[in-house]
């Protein structure tokens, strides 16, 4: 378990992803929180069918759509539900305590 402080819960706004990058290592990882229907979630903020931030995209029915081609990816599993992705995106656990938005950077939920 790794987890790190990524945002504060005033930041967060109900179905709008919060796009933050979060330092680990010396490296960055680019994330998209999003709190959908009472949940949090942190998921990987790159399309895995092109460089596009899922960030930009709506959320509706536990998906975040990508807003260039319409794939949309599970919240909770990373997994595209619509063509043309085809591949998972990244996603990690996520939780609130106090007013810190948390993520566990070390286990992402889907392992690849
Ligand atoms: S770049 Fe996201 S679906 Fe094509």
């Amino acid at each position: 378990m790794s987890w790190i402080r990524v945002a504060s819960v005033d930041e967060l706004t109900d179905d709008v992803p919060l796009a933050v990058d979060v330092p680990v290592d010396g490296d960055e990882l680019p994330l998209a929180i999003v709190r959908h229907q009472g949940a949090l979630y942190a998921i990987w903020n790159e399309c895995s069918h092109g460089n596009v931030e899922l960030s930009e995209g709506d959320v509706a029915d536990g998906a975040i759509e990508c807003y260039l081609h319409g794939s949309r990816f599970s919240l909770a599993t990373g997994e595209p539900l619509t063509m043309p992705a085809t591949q998972p995106v990244r996603v990690f656990p996520a939780r609130i305590d106090g007013d810190d938005v948390l993520v566990d950077v070390a286990n992402p939920t889907e392992d690849f």
